[in-house]
């Protein structure tokens, strides 16, 4: 039999821990019944991934595009906002959400993120904050983007949902910008089915974030905010806990499939692999590759299309681009012409399956079939 047809590859796989171990956790929930409100498995994993992630501040979340809503509401920002148009749509709602004009910014051709020298032109009288995103993971030009946001006073909010774990010259990328917004969904490396986290610098901005997340109740009987509900609850973080204990373990086998696609494809003729630079600790997150149709001798789309034959499920992360979707293509900034670079990249992008438990054979299959496909 075709092995394709035996065995799905999708592009990831959600990493859980022993069922055993969560049952236990679960028991101690349903005995103590303290089912949400900053119960005490909230304070611990905030206590454990402040330390896991070498931050000072962590306010968790049911998800991550209520963190990145509130994180825009604790820095009121308001007005224009500089983003990319290469990311998930929830970057771009979640401004529209607090009733700011997102003002899309063309990317980078080597890491995909916003490109920091486009930024300064994009700035108007109404520019408050810039949001970038770590594509990929892939850190953003931080060092570009802090030296314009202390020039203009503009605040940066990065969005991580990509990034969690990542690394760059040995510190967290975390600690970057204002604040750093993580997603905990079922489909990144860290998970608690759904969820997600701020990450804050300092105590007193921690505090707001967590007077939003719950009403804007600073005591029981003070409002300070018309906050909303955004707590993540005692089940998930209990959950969080446990995936914590095994996220180096499945970074390292993460690390071995992305070495071993990056050995298979990287003279390949037609297709782009990304490495990244040595100051770099990555979570191998995504897989990410460009098809150049003219070298193939096929389009992404028609490779997309024929891998599903195999059962291999790739994804073409992040297409479209956010500033086509009707809610925001009426926009200047969403013109084509701006967004030269993220247009074609956006045509270009396939996301290969990666996830803890691939296994080297299972890549080696992959390649084979893309192989098989484009006739090499
Ligand atoms: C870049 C980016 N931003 C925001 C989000 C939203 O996170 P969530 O799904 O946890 O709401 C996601 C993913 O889902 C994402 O990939």
């Amino acid at each position: 039999m075709d092995r394709g047809s035996e065995k799905r590859y999708y592009v990831t796989k959600p990493t859980l821990p022993p069922l055993d171990k969560f049952t236990r956790l679960l028991e101690d929930i349903w005995n103590t019944k303290i089912l949400t409100n900053n119960g005490k498995y909230h304070q611990d994993l905030e206590r454990q991934l402040c330390k896991y992630l070498g931050v000072s501040h962590c306010s968790l979340f049911a998800n991550g595009t209520l963190a990145l809503t509130v994180a825009l509401q604790a820095l009121r920002i308001t007005g224009e906002v500089i983003t990319t148009p290469f990311s998930f749509v929830a970057t771009a709602h979640a401004l529209y959400w607090n009733g700011i004009t997102p003002v899309f910014c063309d990317i980078d051709e080597e890491t995909l993120n916003v490109d920091a020298q486009r930024i300064e032109s994009l700035i108007t009288p109404k520019t408050t904050a810039i949001l970038p995103v770590h594509v990929y993971g892939h850190p953003c030009d931080v060092e570009s983007i802090a030296h314009i946001s202390d020039i203009y006073g503009l605040k940066v909010i990065y969005d991580a949902a990509h990034a969690f774990g990542v690394k760059k010259n040995g510190e967290s990328i975390l600690r970057h910008g204002d604040l750093s917004v993580l997603s905990f969904h079922a489909t990144k490396v860290f998970n608690t089915a759904e969820g997600g986290a701020i990450i804050a610098l300092d105590e007193k901005l921690k505090q707001r974030i967590d007077f939003l997340k719950n009403f804007g109740f600073a005591d029981e009987v003070t409002v300070v905010a018309p906050g909303i509900n955004a707590k993540m609850n005692e089940i998930q973080a209990a959950l969080g806990l446990l995936q914590l204990i095994d996220f180096n373990d499945g970074n390292e086998r993460r690390k071995k499939v992305a070495n071993c696609y990056t050995s298979l494809l990287e003279r390949a003729e037609g297709i782009r692999v990304f490495s990244e630079g040595e100051s770099v600790e990555h979570n191998y997150s995504y897989y990410p590759i460009l098809i150049d149709s003219n070298k193939l001798g096929m389009s992404r789309d028609a490779l997309y299309e024929r891998l599903k034959e195999f059962n291999i499920f790739t994804r073409r992360y992040f297409y479209p681009l956010i500033s086509s979707f009707p809610a925001y293509r009426g926009l200047p900034s969403a013109a084509f012409d701006n967004l030269p670079v993220a247009n074609r990249i956006a045509n270009q992008v396939l996301c290969l399956p990666i996830y803890s438990d691939l296994e080297v054979s299972d890549v080696e299959f992959i390649v084979d079939t893309i192989f098989k496909i484009v006739g090499v």
